[in-house]
């Protein structure tokens, strides 16, 4: 059995290892006032740094970006520190630039803690109980040393709650009838959507083209597509279907052209976050193969 333990209960006291001068205000949603946490520029570059490697940020303007940037305070741990414990209130948003952290979820009863997941550098947690005004959902502790910047929960809900929201609904629907993510939990499901990019692509146009690098996986999510190897069709394709995977999965160019057959929304995740969020239903996406493999024989 792993013992959870929190080893600094009284974490968000002045006295806690931080750096800056918080010249913090306090103040409801509504009446947000800038939070300013004083910091060299230095500083103010590695958040940027940060902030551009997380999904979460990208639909931010500039002044937005100056804003969270102002806001966050640095906070460092040393490995197996529990930085958020399952079931406590929460306060804070945590965007990790350096070091591993480890996410472990109690089931049924806070006896048998199993870990899913490990976050990296750029990966961000502790949305949810201030999206849903909810107690911590899993508990994240520290696997090596780690330096993370803490946004407080007024920021949260000022500039990112409704951008989040939106897009975890918006896909919500979606992505829990695509047959490939059905093994996938809700939460998993929402970090996808996270970082979904919507494109749209007119009947007749090239979405991906046989022989290119390939940078892209896609989710077909209205309209209808083909793949098309030396001409011949290998593979139709409708809406919650997707395609794009062998050259992410392999490192290989494209094996096949896909062809907008009809107007096509398509919704795209970059190379990374494939391998970060889908990495897990490898073995699925593996054996698509033998599937392309007999159809593109059957065409010749
Ligand atoms: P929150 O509930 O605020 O605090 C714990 C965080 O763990 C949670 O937000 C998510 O950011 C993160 N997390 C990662 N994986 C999961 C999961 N499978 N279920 C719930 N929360 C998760």
């Amino acid at each position: 059995m792993i013992e959870l333990q929190v080893k600094e209960r009284r974490r968000r006291t002045l006295s806690f290892r931080r750096t800056g001068v918080s010249a913090e205000c306090q103040v409801a949603d509504e009446s947000y006032v800038p939070r300013v946490v004083l910091k060299p520029d230095a500083a103010k570059k590695r958040i940027a740094a940060a902030l551009e490697k997380n999904a979460l940020f990208k639909g931010l303007d500039k002044e937005q970006i100056n804003t969270v940037i102002d806001a966050v305070e640095e906070e460092k741990h040393k490995a197996g520190d529990v930085i958020i414990k399952q079931g406590e209130s929460g306060l804070y948003f945590y965007l990790l630039e350096a070091g591993a952290c480890e996410v472990w979820l109690s089931m049924h009863n806070a006896r048998n803690p199993q870990m899913v997941k490990i976050y990296g550098p750029g990966d961000s947690f502790g949305e949810l109980a201030l999206l849903y005004d909810a107690p911590r959902a899993a508990t994240i502790k520290a696997s090596t040393d780690c330096i993370l910047w803490t946004m407080d929960r007024s920021t949260f809900r000022t500039i990112l709650m409704a951008s989040t929201r939106k897009k975890r609904n918006l896909y919500e629907d979606y992505l829990q009838n695509v047959p490939l993510l059905k093994t996938l939990d809700k939460y998993e499901r929402s970090a996808i959507a996270d970082v979904l990019e919507p494109e749209y692509f007119v009947a007749g146009k090239e979405i991906i083209t046989e022989g290119t690098p390939g940078d892209k996986f896609y989710f077909l999510e209205e309209g209808t597509a083909e793949a098309r190897t030396r001409g011949a069709v290998v593979m139709k394709y409708g809406k919650g279907d997707y395609f794009g995977e062998l050259a992410l999965l392999n490192d290989e160019p494209r094996s096949a052209t896909v062809l907008a057959v009809t107007d096509c929304k398509v919704v795209s995740i970059n190379s990374d976050s494939f391998k970060r969020l889908l990495g897990k239903l490898e073995d699925i996406l593996q054996r698509k193969k033998t599937e392309y493999a007999a159809a593109t024989a059957s065409t010749s």
